[in-house]
């Protein structure tokens, strides 16, 4: 800790020098804060409710500072940034009300902050965008490993502390910002389909098949990688994956991930790997959020279709998300008809602005800032890119239901692998997530009166297909 806070410290005061020396100029304010002592905020615990999206305090900081290390030099090198960033940099800078919305997201920012301007954000995102996700080993000043965890999500924790701001609210959800900020996404997730991609597969220290990330990839009771993945080439480091994304979307054995009864059309499977982050019963179809109290709005989570929208009203809305450990693909909850399907274009790393993580957060200290969109996700539900299944079950005590894949973060692109009028059974593939955090949600009618197993409680974790739920 004692490392991190005086490393932070050194740094904050070179990047002040850079600027004011004038080898970089900036329209932005940079606001380098350096009088919070982050040892004494953060106790030392083990992330749960954040699983697997928020490393530990010393971990997140210390991949900040790296990065903020390299773009510091590039930026004093007045290096020119990748052609992607080039475009979202000119898409902003030429709009004066996205430009001003960036000044005054800094402006409004938590002091905890370690992200030193746009332009500054602008110099990491050429690093973060040219790599795939790794794991990343915090040290100390001899070197020695002291922590290593994943950074599942390493554009989300550029992005953490900036969402949660009224200014990140009301840019996030502009549909020209949503667009300049997916194209540049989507130049990742094209880098995450080459064969450059798989350097990361490998068994180093930060590679996602070194002991620690294999211990991660395990955790949760999730099984040894090679016998619950289907695995190209298990004689292979990599185990023979020619991408990230290939990694990232890699299919699951059946025999690891059996249904049990499969011919009993009263029980639901889980349609995700998931953690429970929601259950609401008697759904609305308006309704509005306000800054705790974050209810579901059918008419805004199907997307302003009000005749189907009505046919929830009344129901249960079950919600759980996806860790970056965790399967990607979604699979049928029922046995039934795809009625229809709608991908619905939305935010990306936007939030509802908090005063900070609740009194009874398992993770977070009372007022911790960091998090905002993991604990916003009912209200991203609503917002957020994703894509919307509806299936008509052949069970009528259930009848029409919808599974809606979330996208949260990073690529984030929702990929249906099923079509209208599709038979599907427990179990079938509806599609799946390619690189990024991701939420899903199934939503029943009120036909249907469904009672959830007892351990299906919020915070549990639940592999795809165990039974989650009955009909009766
Ligand atoms: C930060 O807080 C920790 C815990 O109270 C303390 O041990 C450490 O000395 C503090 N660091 C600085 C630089 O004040
Ligand atoms: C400056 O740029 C060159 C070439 O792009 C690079 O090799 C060098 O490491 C950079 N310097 C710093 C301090 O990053
Ligand atoms: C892996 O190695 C085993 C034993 O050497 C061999 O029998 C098998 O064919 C190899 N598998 C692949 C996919 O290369
Ligand atoms: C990545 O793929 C290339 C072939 O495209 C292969 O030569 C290389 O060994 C692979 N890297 C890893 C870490 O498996
Ligand atoms: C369901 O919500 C409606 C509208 O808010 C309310 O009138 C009704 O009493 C609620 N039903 C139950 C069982 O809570
Ligand atoms: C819903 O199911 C539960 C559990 O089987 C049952 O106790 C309850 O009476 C049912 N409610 C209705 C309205 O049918």
């Amino acid at each position: 800790m004692r490392w991190q806070w005086s490393t932070t410290l050194l740094h904050a005061v070179a990047w002040l020098t850079l600027t004011s020396s004038g080898m970089a100029t900036s329209p932005f304010s940079f606001s380098v804060r350096s009088d919070v002592n982050t040892s004494e905020i953060y106790p030392s615990t083990r992330l749960t409710r954040y699983g697997g999206w928020i490393p530990s305090p010393v971990v997140y900081n210390s991949f900040i500072h790296k990065h903020r290390v390299i773009a510091s030099g590039r930026m004093s090198n007045g290096s020119a940034h990748i052609p992607a960033v080039a475009e979202f940099e000119r898409a902003i800078k030429s709009d004066p009300v996205m430009t001003e919305l960036w000044n005054q997201i800094f402006l409004q920012v938590s002091p905890l902050n370690q992200v030193p301007g746009f332009d500054g954000l602008l110099y990491m995102l050429d690093q973060v965008l040219v790599e795939p996700p790794s794991f990343h080993m915090a040290r100390d000043a001899q070197g020695n490993i002291i922590q290593g965890e994943s950074i599942g999500v390493p554009v989300y924790v550029l992005m953490d502390l900036l969402a949660n701001t009224g200014a990140a609210h009301d840019l996030f959800r502009m549909p020209a910002y949503a667009a300049a900020l997916k194209k540049m996404l989507n130049s990742w997730g094209t880098y995450l389909t080459s064969p450059d991609s798989n350097k990361t597969l490998t068994d180093d220290v930060e590679g996602w098949f070194g002991p620690t990330a294999l211990a991660s990839l395990q955790s949760a009771d999730r099984g040894t990688f090679d016998s619950t993945y289907v695995v190209p080439n298990p004689n292979m480091t990599s185990r023979g994956f020619p991408s990230f994304d290939a990694f990232f979307t890699r299919e699951v054995q059946d025999s690891a991930r059996p249904i049990l009864n499969p011919d009993d059309s009263s029980l639901i499977v889980s349609a995700c790997e998931s953690t429970v982050y929601r259950i609401a019963k008697n759904a609305s179809l308006h309704d509005q959020f306000w800054l705790k109290a974050q209810h579901y709005s059918l008419y805004d989570m199907l997307n302003h279709d009000n005749d189907l929208a009505t046919q929830f009203v009344g129901g249960t809305v079950y919600q759980a998300f996806l860790s970056p450990q965790d399967y990607h693909r979604w699979r049928s909850p029922v046995d039934g008809v795809i009625s229809k399907v709608v991908i619905v274009p939305g935010t990306y790393y936007a939030a509802l602005p908090d005063e900070g993580a609740p009194a009874d957060d398992p993770d977070f200290p009372e007022g911790d800032p960091h998090g905002a969109a993991i604990r916003s996700q009912a209200w991203i539900a609503h917002s957020s890119a994703r894509a919307l299944i509806y299936i008509k079950s052949d069970n009528p005590k259930i009848g029409l239901m919808c599974f809606i894949g979330i996208g949260m973060g990073e690529v984030s692109t929702v990929d249906v692998t099923v079509k209208k009028g599709q038979q599907v059974k427990k179990g079938t593939e509806l599609g799946m997530f390619h690189f990024g955090g991701s939420s899903h949600a199934l939503l029943f009618g009120p036909q249907a009166n469904i009672t959830f197993a007892d351990d299906v409680q919020l915070d549990t974790h639940h592999k795809v297909m165990s039974t989650i739920a009955q009909v009766s």
